[in-house]
């Protein structure tokens, strides 16, 4: 009976380590250890055993067996329950090497790098940046600015109304700015002489979009007010700009012009070495009808005012071939600068 056993004990701990998962286990532990299992045969055996020596030995061995078949799977068990927790964190495990290489950080946009590059030599030749609003009246886009109703000059600027009725006011009087120059009068309102401001903003006009037009683009206005400004500051401010944004080899020059804002007045240009002149913007000394407007006696202070375009600047600096490009957010073109 001692040989049947053994030969039953090696054969339910094979099987036990043979178990590949945790129900298969379960029903070998019914089979071998429940009551009417294979080994509990054994324990109705030892009944009929003759002496109580034999009886004895026999028990004995019977239980050693059992605690044996019992530990094994036990010891199976744990094993098998071990490895399902990790097969299943294995397959909920998330995959966070996945975006390990950074997504390509953006920059600033063409026009705002233009936009802060201006402002930065500005501040540097003593200036300091105002702002005044986007959608302005007629009086300090135009009239205060020496462009009465019915002025002819009006007519150039293709301007943008809007619905809005200012209280008090009258329908039509409400616009899109059609440049940065009514900031000069807001300037004047509000500050006391000296004045040495720069405003660039937003400005709009009744275009249609093509290589050198948009109905929406950018300008800078430059405004002086001080004691004995002369055209000579002027000049000297210009070039100095010129010369800190587009580099020493650079030199601007003044071709007289017409502007209803300033008198005498003048257009901008600026070239490298010997290449062509090209065309920047506007300027002159500021009209003594503006000064008025802005609060300011002509009598006791003079000034000098400029403008231009930020877009064409940033179209020049990188010869951008079509100003549109600019605003098509193609990757292939924004990514270049
Ligand atoms: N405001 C003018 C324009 O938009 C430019 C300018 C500004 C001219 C200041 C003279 C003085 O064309």
């Amino acid at each position: 009976m001692i040989d049947d056993l053994h030969a039953a004990r090696d054969g339910a701990l094979a099987e036990i380590e043979a178990a590949t998962d945790l129900d298969e286990l379960t029903r070998l532990d019914a089979r071998l250890l429940g009551k009417k299992g294979e080994l509990a045969d054994f324990k109705k055996r030892l009944g009929g055993l003759s002496t109580p020596d034999e009886k004895r030995t026999a028990g004995q061995a019977v239980n050693e067996v059992l605690a044996a078949v019992g530990a094994a799977l036990a010891r199976r068990r744990d094993e098998l329950t071990v490895a399902a927790r990790a097969a299943a964190v294995e397959a909920e495990r998330l995959d966070l090497t996945e975006f390990v290489s950074a997504p390509t950080r953006g920059h600033a946009h063409v026009v705002t790098q233009a936009w802060e590059r201006l402002e930065d030599v500005f501040i540097g030749l003593g200036f300091q940046v105002v702002e005044g609003p986007e959608v302005e009246t007629d009086w300090y886009n135009f009239e205060a600015l020496n462009m009465a109703e019915g002025h002819p000059a009006r007519g150039e600027f293709d301007t943008l109304f809007v619905d809005h009725v200012a209280p008090g006011g009258t329908p039509g009087h409400t616009l899109l700015r059609t440049h940065t120059s009514p900031v000069q009068i807001r300037a004047m309102q509000a500050m006391e002489p000296p004045i040495y401001v720069v405003a660039p903003g937003r400005v709009f006009r009744r275009d249609t979009p093509d290589a050198t037009h948009m109905p929406v683009f950018h300008q800078i206005e430059g405004l002086v007010i001080d004691k004995g400004i002369t055209m000579a500051h002027l000049a000297g401010t210009i070039e100095a700009f010129t010369k800190a944004f587009f580099g020493g080899d650079f030199s601007s020059r003044l071709r007289p012009s017409y502007f209803p804002f300033t008198e005498p007045s003048a257009e901008f240009d600026i070239h490298r070495g010997g290449g062509d002149w090209l065309e920047l913007g506007g300027c002159g000394m500021v009209h003594p009808n503006v000064l008025r407007a802005g609060g300011i006696d002509p009598e006791e202070w003079t000034g000098f005012a400029f403008g231009f375009g930020i877009d064409r600047m940033a179209v020049m600096r990188h010869e951008i071939a079509d100003l549109r490009e600019m605003y098509t957010n193609d990757l292939r073109f924004i990514e270049q600068f």
